[in-house]
């Protein structure tokens, strides 16, 4: 993409400008499509001998996790009836589940962590709760324990008390690391299967992870700001060194939209016995977090404040508004008490993304700073990605769409409870162990096992 060029014609471009009247379905179904088919054009599946599932360098695994979350969203509340487009969804969902059912696919072993397999976790709940058609020999939901029941036996209560590392795999720089967004995702999900399938057992990890979280090691922190007031604060993570008393204390906007809507969740759960000591308890936590979660430019539009305003955002932190705009949206739903203050803020965000989506060669090349006046010469699958589901929030807020479904209320997805933990590829509590079948792949990852091992700088290697 030629920036340079296309900068000298700025006037030009500008005019090209996404129109959105957030106030017509039509209209953000438009503008949602077009910045859709931008991210598209990132996509490795469509294009020769390209990984189907997979999104180009440098976009990682789990950016794809990511993009399909937000894609599955537009195709229900905009185009249910693509079937082109539900077959690009099915096939990308479907084909990177892994060989044991359970979104640790062998060959991403060398990157995937926890909070990897959460974000993937996130797009397939949202397949069951969107009643996506399942596969014939496997579920949406069932892959979805899975991917819940394999995070939650990699807890690890033999370092500061429990919680999930950052990696799952040892090998991989991070180990040493517990994170706020693998333990978000892992209640999160928690979160969201308890109220699909009304079963309690999930709910217990939900209160088991956020206890942790805030009572051990305080990464959920209840601060005190200078002027008296007190503030949700959610930090990155700690290393295990120290009984993780050392606090990593940067906050990213995703984090907090895993944990708001997971909160949110487990309110609407819990409130479904009438109001409750425990669902009030759950909604003061998701507001709480909402009103903590400063990531507005002069409060009114979305921005990645912990690394925008200085430009160095990377590949990764440029995405995080997707999943924050999408925890936002399912927020205000499971929650309606913070709908008043959550679709101001989606809306002003939402418009002001529309018209940074004017950019590149197609005219709707979104950028990353959407206070600017139109696009900012910035470009890739993290910024589309972020304006595609802020765009989606506008719907996804509201009622016109149907709320996510449960097991007795519109979905229709199999459940098998002790999915993933029955594989004959163990990739539970961190071992890895490759069936024959798979002797090609298995070769190439025990080569570069072997280099991991005895250079112990993989990273170098690669
Ligand atoms: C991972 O493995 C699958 C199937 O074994 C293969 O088709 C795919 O190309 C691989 N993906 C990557 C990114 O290497
Ligand atoms: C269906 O989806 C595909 C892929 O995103 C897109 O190219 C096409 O324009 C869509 N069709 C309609 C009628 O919107
Ligand atoms: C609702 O109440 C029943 C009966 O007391 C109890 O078994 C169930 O766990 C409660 N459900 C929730 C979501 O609290
Ligand atoms: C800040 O937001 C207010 C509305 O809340 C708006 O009137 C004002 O123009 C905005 N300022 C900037 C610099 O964007
Ligand atoms: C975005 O653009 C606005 C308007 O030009 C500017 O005030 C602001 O500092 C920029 N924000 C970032 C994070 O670069
Ligand atoms: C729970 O969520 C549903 C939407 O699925 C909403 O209609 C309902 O009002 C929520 N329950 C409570 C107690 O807020
Ligand atoms: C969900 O999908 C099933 C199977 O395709 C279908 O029978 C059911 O009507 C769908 N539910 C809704 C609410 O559309
Ligand atoms: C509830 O979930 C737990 C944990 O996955 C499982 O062991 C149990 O069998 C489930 N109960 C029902 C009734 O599905």
């Amino acid at each position: 993409m030629k920036i340079y060029s296309l900068v000298t014609l700025g006037l030009t471009v500008c005019v090209q400008a996404l129109s959105l009247d957030i106030n017509d379905k039509d209209s953000i179904c438009e503008a949602a499509a077009a910045v859709a088919n931008g991210q598209w054009n990132y996509y490795e599946g469509l294009k020769y001998g390209g990984t189907v599932g997979m999104f180009t360098y440098p976009y990682y695994w789990w950016h794809a996790g990511e993009a399909f979350g937000g894609l599955l969203d537009f195709y229900t509340f905009c185009q249910p009836d693509n079937k082109t487009l539900f077959d690009l969804l099915f096939q990308g969902m479907y084909y990177q589940r892994g060989e044991g059912n359970n979104y640790i696919p062998a060959n991403q072993s060398m990157t995937e962590g926890n909070d990897d397999q959460g974000v993937w976790g996130l797009a397939i709940m949202g397949a069951v709760e969107r009643n996506f058609t399942d596969p014939e020999d496997v579920s949406w939901l069932e892959l979805t324990q899975a991917i819940y029941n394999t995070m939650n036996s990699r807890w690890d209560p033999s370092t500061c008390g429990g919680g999930l590392r950052w990696q799952i795999f040892t090998w991989n720089s991070g180990y040493d690391y517990k994170n706020a967004i693998s333990n978000g995702c892992l209640f999160h999900i928690a979160a969201r299967l308890a109220r699909y399938t009304g079963n309690i057992t999930y709910a217990e990890t939900a209160n088991k992870v956020w206890d942790w979280m805030e009572n051990d090691v305080k990464l959920i922190f209840e601060d005190t700001t200078p002027t008296g007031k007190k503030e949700m604060r959610i930090y990155d993570g700690t290393k295990i060194a120290n009984n993780c008393g050392i606090i990593t204390r940067t906050k990213w906007s995703y984090t907090y939209g895993v944990f708001m809507s997971g909160c949110a969740y487990m309110y609407n759960f819990t409130s479904k016995n009438g109001s409750s000591e425990e669902s009030e308890k759950w909604l003061v936590r998701t507001n709480e977090i909402l009103e903590a979660s400063a990531f507005f430019f002069n409060n009114t539009i979305m921005t990645e404040m912990s690394c925008a305003p200085g430009n160095h955002c990377n590949n990764d932190q440029r995405s995080f508004r997707s999943l924050f705009s999408r925890g936002l949206a399912l927020t205000a739903v499971m929650a309606p008490s913070t709908y008043d203050t959550i679709r101001p803020l989606i809306e002003s965000s939402a418009q002001a993304a529309a018209q940074s989506c004017s950019g590149g060669t197609d005219g709707v090349t979104c950028g990353e700073n959407w206070s600017a006046d139109g696009w900012d010469t910035k470009f890739g699958l993290g910024e589309q990605m972020s304006a595609l589901e802020v765009i989606n929030g506008l719907l996804g807020s509201t009622y016109d769409v149907a709320p996510p479904y449960t097991s007795t209320n519109g979905g229709s997805s199999r459940s098998n409870p002790n999915a993933g933990l029955d594989t004959k590829i163990v990739t539970n509590r961190n071992i890895l162990t490759i069936a024959q079948k798979d002797k090609a792949g298995a070769g190439v990852l025990t080569a570069l096992l072997l280099l991991a091992i005895i250079g112990g700088s993989i990273w170098m290697v690669i």
